[in-house]
């Protein structure tokens, strides 16, 4: 198979100082954020929502790509133009995420596996049609007592292999996205070995299934001590730890690097990408371009500023690109 499409939206992805934005809240969650805000759960206040996110005057400086759920990818403007080809027209990349969310891991108390595989090729036909040119899988992996095991990284490693075998099928870059979970009590020295047990156990299942690793991005956990920990890693210690782990397990072909934000407060997720941008630069260059993919950490303050309120959106999409504007500068370590 000819995988140059596909390295072609790898490197479009990947472009450098602008970031991928993640706007693929589940129904559920974007629900719960919604109710935070004082808004009415339902599918025309979600529609309108992101609306406002893609419709930012200029969200094609920062973003190359969006993130989009199922329910979003069928989705339109107030126009009735579908918000696939409104973001192809802007130059961004539609992004859909394909997992089917987690379930609770028979056998291993307190782990969960990600599920999603069945139908998938059919899936990702039927996104490619409508304008997707990447997908997301997310893993999720807790640390605890006792936890993670290697059997469950192991096993959601495989699916994640399997996955992007499907998406490489079917003309679609994967974002592969085992999340390793802020919450807990553990230190940045566990976090590290986690991140590492579990980032090196990916890379050896996609090699082993032989999965082209040009065509993956890689969507990872900063390496930062759990937010139950009393002492709270600074950036530099958050950046030197994920860039060390980061240069022991993956390999140079990886076509890039990129973060999501985890429930760090926004400052927080900015400051510490920050700091990696400026030890990169210290540093000298990595194999691979490193970006932001975060959901939260963007978009938190935007919605604080909506409220669900039509007279808000120029409001909120304002602060959208002020933290944009941010985060692309922090790419660059120049905050
Ligand atoms: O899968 C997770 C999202 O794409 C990133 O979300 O930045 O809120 O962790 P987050």
């Amino acid at each position: 198979m000819n995988n140059e499409q596909l390295y072609k939206t790898a490197t479009l992805l990947l472009t450098e100082s602008k970031g991928i934005l993640a706007a693929d809240q589940s129904i559920n969650t974007m629900n719960k954020q919604l109710e935070g805000i004082g808004a009415t759960p339902d599918p025309e206040t979600r529609r309108l929502y992101r609306q406002l996110l893609f419709t930012t005057p200029g969200i094609e400086k920062y973003v190359t790509g969006i993130i989009l759920y199922d329910a979003t990818i069928r989705n339109h403007t107030d126009d009735g133009t579908a918000f696939v080809d409104f973001l192809i027209a802007k130059g961004i990349v539609p992004i859909i995420k394909v997992d089917k969310s987690t379930v609770p891991l028979d056998g291993f108390p307190g782990e969960v596996v990600t599920e999603g595989l069945d139908g998938l090729r059919e899936r990702l036909d039927e996104y490619y049609k409508m304008g997707a040119r990447a997908a997301k899988w997310r893993a999720v992996i807790s640390i605890g007592d006792g936890l993670p095991t290697h059997d469950s990284i192991k096993l959601n490693c495989l699916l994640l292999a399997r996955y992007a075998r499907l998406c490489h099928e079917a003309g679609i870059v994967p974002i592969v996205e085992p999340e390793v979970l802020y919450e807990g009590a553990h230190d940045i020295a566990r976090a590290a070995e986690v991140t590492t047990l579990t980032l090196k156990t990916l890379f050896a299942v996609l090699q082993q299934y032989r999965v082209d690793l040009k065509a993956v991005i890689l969507k990872t956990s900063m390496v930062l001590s759990g937010n139950k920990n009393p002492k709270q890693s600074t950036p530099e210690e958050v950046a030197e730890a994920t860039l060390k782990v980061l240069q022991d397990c993956v390999p140079s072909e990886v076509a890039g690097v990129v973060f999501l934000s985890g429930g760090q407060s926004p400052e927080q997720a900015t400051a510490n990408f920050n700091a990696i941008g400026k030890l990169e630069k210290a540093n000298g260059k990595l194999p691979w371009k490193l970006a932001f993919s975060f959901s939260r950490g963007i978009e938190q303050p935007v919605q604080e500023a909506w409220k669900g309120k039509a007279e808000n959106v120029p409001a909120a999409q304002k602060i959208l690109v002020e933290v944009f504007e941010r985060n692309c500068k922090a790419d660059q370590g120049a905050l």
